[in-house]
């Protein structure tokens, strides 16, 4: 399930979204901000122990990506696709290489892999998650 975390009063703190163990690799775990009314909607992506944060926005539609609960991925898990309309993405610049939107890009979000958790970087008041 895609943890639900309120942002840190200081946003230069980054938000702790979860463990790195609890991504698959290759894998992919969306999550919520909570922002009062506008929660932002992100998911982040696993790759040999790279992890890379995405707001859950497509650029061809707005849509949401996800086909299901955590799931960002193709098939085989090399690159991001969206349910919508089958654009794919790369996991490491977010660039759309086939579909609709190609050479648009997702908005990535500042990540880190801290201590074993994964923390993100979304200043405040960022209401370009909105489903
Ligand atoms: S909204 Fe994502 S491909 Fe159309």
């Amino acid at each position: 399930m895609s943890p639900r975390v309120q942002p840190m009063q200081n946003p230069d703190e980054g938000v702790d979204v979860c463990a790195l163990a609890d991504i698959e690799d290759p894998g992919s775990k969306g999550f919520v901000i909570e922002q009062g009314d506008w929660p932002l909607h992100g998911f982040l992506v696993r790759k040999n122990d790279e992890v890379f944060a995405y707001l859950n926005v497509c650029p061809h539609a707005g849509r949401m990506l996800n086909w299901g609960p955590d799931r960002f991925l193709t098939k085989d898990r090399s690159l991001i696709m969206c349910a919508a309309h089958g654009a794919n993405f790369e996991i490491s610049t977010g660039l759309c290489v086939a579909g609709p939107c190609e050479g648009d890009a997702l908005t990535k979000i500042e990540t880190s892999v801290e201590n074993g958790r994964v923390v993100v970087f979304v200043a405040r008041g960022d209401q370009k998650g909105l489903p």
